[in-house]
């Protein structure tokens, strides 16, 4: 592989913008590269958020979102719409991050048209292929289509490894997860927000109010937990607010269709329950960092809430993200109502917090990322025993 000099970064979704915003800079500060950035719009509001906080705007938008998409329909609109791009742009590899269906067809269409595909965040496994579903496969179909990969840990790297990508000519890196680029970029910023969401000045002051004020902060979308298994979730998230008067349980409630209706239906009303729209990603860190729990199924939260030292309560049978798991301050507590009640109860009675800690990043992914797309081989990411 010669190196690229003008790659398409492409992104849909909110975690794809926030994870590929890192590596849209840094490619703008760097010779010998005409970076070019595009989105499907498959989300988006929640998109627009990320874009602000960050000073980007693409320079095309195929705008694909429609109100509860399904997916064959958002995927037959994305292969048509980015392989037009592709045509139109001629890029000399298309940079797509993560496993949402933006990233899975923009791949497949790259490959239609010749152009080669670089994949961000490469190489997460369960070995489920429903769970997280339809995720899972969207990223192995993008492992197939990949020729270079860019995988996020030391056990990503030896996932792909172990499926023989290289017999195909590609190559893997270890980078580090860009979230935590964009987590050490936000961080500061967000701490002294003067201007915060109303729901992030109220949990502010209710923090400030004495140590038993708690802030339990919650997020939850998988289309896996669609249905009962949601319900659970709120019934947990509901229980947990029940329990504990003093804690304040903060949910910015994904736009999704199918999230809003039983989120609103069992959780509405509550006194210590704030209903919020879906926080910009600073507002969305500063609540972060006041958290004394997360209750979440979200991807990217794993990621971040280590190292910012907060615990976390993944509500979910399993995890890509096993990393984290060894150090106690994640754990996999399924769409489980007593075990999301049983793990808040007890984080909330401890006053320590987990030891911060980083296995998915130290903040330089977007720099070896960038290096790995101009020049392979790159210093690779190692992260500490
Ligand atoms: C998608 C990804 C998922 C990722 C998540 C991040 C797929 C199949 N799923 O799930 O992997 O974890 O994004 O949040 O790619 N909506 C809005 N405004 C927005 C965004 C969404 O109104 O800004 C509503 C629309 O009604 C849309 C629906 O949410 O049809 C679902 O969006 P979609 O991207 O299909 O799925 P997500 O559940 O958001
Ligand atoms: N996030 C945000 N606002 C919110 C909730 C989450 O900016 O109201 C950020 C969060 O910090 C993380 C990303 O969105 O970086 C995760 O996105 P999401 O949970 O939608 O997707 P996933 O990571 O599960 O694919």
């Amino acid at each position: 592989m010669s190196g690229y000099r003008r790659p398409l970064f492409l992104f849909g979704t909110r975690p794809e913008a926030i994870k590929l915003a890192p590596l849209i800079l840094e490619a703008r500060r760097r010779r010998g590269l005409e970076p070019l950035v595009a989105a499907t719009g498959q989300h988006r509001e929640m998109v627009a958020q990320v874009l602000a906080v960050f000073g980007l705007e693409p320079e095309r938008d195929l705008a694909l979102m429609r109100p509860d998409q399904t997916l064959p329909d958002l995927t037959a609109r994305a292969l048509l719409g980015v392989g037009g791009l592709l045509r139109e742009l001629r890029p000399d590899c298309l940079v797509v991050q993560g496993d949402t269906t933006t990233v899975m067809a923009g791949a497949l269409a790259a490959f239609y048209e010749g152009v080669d595909v670089v994949h961000v965040e490469a190489g997460l496994r369960t070995d489920n292929l429903r769970s997280p579903y339809p995720e899972e496969m969207n990223r192995r179909v993008v492992g197939q289509l990949a020729r270079l990969h860019l995988a996020p840990t030391p056990r990503a790297a030896r996932a792909l490894r172990s499926e023989g990508l290289e017999r195909t000519g590609a190559r893997i890196a270890t980078t580090g997860n860009s979230v935590i680029d964009a987590l050490l970029l936000a961080v500061e910023r967000a701490k002294s927000l003067a201007d915060p969401a109303p729901e992030v000045a109220e949990a502010r002051a209710w923090k400030t109010a004495g140590p038993a004020r708690k802030l339990v902060l919650v997020t939850g979308h998988r289309r896996e937990n669609f249905g009962p298994a949601f319900e659970e979730f709120c019934l947990g998230v509901r229980d947990i607010a029940d329990d504990h008067p003093d804690a304040l349980v903060l949910y910015p409630v994904h736009l999704n269709p199918n999230v809003q209706e039983p989120v609103r239906r069992l959780l509405a009303g509550r006194a210590n329950v704030r209903l919020a729209p879906v926080l910009d990603y600073l507002n969305f860190v500063a609540a972060l960092a006041l958290a004394d729990v997360v209750v979440t199924d979200s991807g990217g939260v794993q990621e971040e809430a280590p190292a910012l030292g907060v615990p976390v309560l993944v509500t979910r049978d399993t995890t890509e993200r096993p990393e984290a798991l060894a150090g106690g301050g994640v754990e996999l507590v399924g769409p489980d109502r007593a075990r999301i009640r049983e793990g808040a109860a007890r984080w909330l009675a401890r006053t320590e917090r987990p030891a911060p800690a980083s296995p998915y990043g130290d903040g330089r992914a977007a720099v070896r990322c960038l290096d790995a797309i101009q020049r392979l081989p790159v210093e690779e990411f190692a992260p500490p025993e």
